[in-house]
């Protein structure tokens, strides 16, 4: 076996504490279409309504042409609909522990990671199947969006409904950051980076807290990244067999 993946393996055995922060990569295995491999498969970036991707999905396009960004919305869901957990999402989900907690702070809407049977997910992108008001405080899980109105109104207050998801240029939730900070206070033992192109500020500044802390940076992508100069230990694989073989070699078997 790869000494890297001994060396991993050996400090995951030991780990109190591990964050994962994991992006589209980790659904790529359940044929969900990746952010950029979704935006590439738009002839010069735009959508068939002439408008790039990341417009139709902007706050500002929810609340001035709702249509707009609820047929991109739909879309979104229609991507996600019937997709079950993959290998990478079922070995993190069995890796706590009496003596482990893991964390797993994901960009993914998917909600996957929980179906997996994780506990402790950040959803820092919010969850399509979420359904809220954008004026009162209505809201409603709907597990499909199949057979509903293109332009659904509040049933309290007959407002517009919007997915719980953050858009292009809104805010992420205050309270799922709150709770992401607070983690990151108490510190990690191990810290992941799984399937992330790593745009973000607040999925880098994790990585380079870490690196201060001297806390060690595992990076599972096929490609690179802007946070992979700083990984201790980078691993240029799919998320689901690399974990395999990473979890078994902390359970001191082989995979
Ligand atoms: P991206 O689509 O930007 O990147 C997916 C990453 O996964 C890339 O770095 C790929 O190299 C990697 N990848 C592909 N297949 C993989 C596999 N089998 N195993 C491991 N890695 C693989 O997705 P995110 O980084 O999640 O934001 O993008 C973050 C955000 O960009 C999205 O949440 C969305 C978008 O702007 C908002 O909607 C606000």
């Amino acid at each position: 076996m790869n000494s890297d993946i001994i060396q991993v393996g050996a400090r995951l055995r030991r780990a109190r504490r591990v964050l994962f922060i994991t992006g589209a990569g980790v659904s790529a295995e359940s044929q969900i279409p990746t952010f950029r491999g979704a935006t590439a498969a738009f002839a010069d970036g735009l959508t068939e309504d002439g408008v790039p991707f990341e417009a139709a999905l902007s706050g500002e396009t929810l609340r001035r042409n709702p249509a707009l960004s609820w047929k991109y919305l739909a879309r979104l869901e229609l991507s996600i609909r019937g997709k079950t957990p993959n290998a990478a999402h079922h070995t993190m989900a069995a890796l706590p522990s009496p003596e482990r907690t893991v964390w797993i702070a994901t960009q993914n809407i998917d909600e996957l990671h929980q179906r997996a049977g994780s506990r402790n997910v950040l959803e820092l992108h919010g969850n399509l199947r979420r359904i809220i008001c954008t004026q009162c405080d209505y809201s409603v899980r709907w597990e499909t969006y199949e057979g509903r109105a293109e332009l659904p109104r509040c049933p309290e207050c007959r407002s517009g409904l919007r997915p719980d998801v953050v858009l292009y240029g809104e805010s992420l939730p205050g309270d799922v950051l709150g709770a992401f900070a607070d983690e990151q206070q108490q510190g990690f033992d191990l810290l992941f980076s799984v399937g992330t192109t790593s745009l973000f500020p607040y999925v880098i500044e994790p990585v380079l807290a870490a690196r201060r802390r001297g806390t060690p940076v595992v990076e599972i992508n096929p490609e690179a990244t802007p946070v992979s100069h700083l990984a201790d230990f980078r691993f240029a694989a799919a998320a689901g067999p690399m974990l395999q073989q990473l979890a078994a070699a902390a359970n001191g078997s082989t995979a």
